[in-house]
């Protein structure tokens, strides 16, 4: 009898561990799949990884240009327009047109997105927003 109730204690002290493990992974996944900001001097540079966006752009943006699955393409041009950082004027524009041409299978309207917000936000958002993840 005493044993029993031992056994049924150690169970329910299982439990609650696993439990608690169970919640610590399920916290730890939520963790990866929220974006992560990172020290803007500590990405990006020789032998540094990737700052968010950077990576986000290579892994997303270039690799469907390149794969010209324009579906993705346009959608997560549709995503990047979402996130415009605030004061980025036209940041919207840019990627709404480029969403636009994907939808077109054009790629070098595709390309003139990229390179007209390359050519107008990219080196104020390196010096400002670096390490900051839109993603
Ligand atoms: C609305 C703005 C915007 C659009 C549209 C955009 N980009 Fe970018 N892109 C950026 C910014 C800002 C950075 C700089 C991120 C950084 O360095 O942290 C960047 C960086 C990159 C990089 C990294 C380059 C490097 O020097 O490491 C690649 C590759 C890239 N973009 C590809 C593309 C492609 C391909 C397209 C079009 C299909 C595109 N981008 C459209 C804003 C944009």
């Amino acid at each position: 009898m005493v044993a029993e109730r031992c056994w049924i204690q150690l169970g329910v002290l299982l439990a609650v561990a696993s439990g608690t493990a169970c919640q610590n992974e399920a916290a730890a996944a939520r963790a990866e799949a929220a974006p992560q900001a990172v020290a803007a001097d500590s990405c990006g540079s020789r032998g540094a990884p990737d700052c968010p966006l950077q990576l986000w752009m290579k892994a997303t943006l270039q690799a469907h240009q390149r794969r010209h699955d324009y579906e993705r393409l346009g959608a997560a041009l549709e995503e990047l327009a979402k996130k415009a950082p605030p004061g980025y004027a036209s940041w919207a524009e840019s990627s709404a047109q480029g969403a636009a041409a994907a939808s077109r299978k054009d790629d070098a309207g595709v390309s003139q997105s990229c390179k007209s917000c390359h050519e107008q936000h990219r080196e104020r958002y390196r010096k400002e927003l670096r390490g900051q993840a839109l993603f």
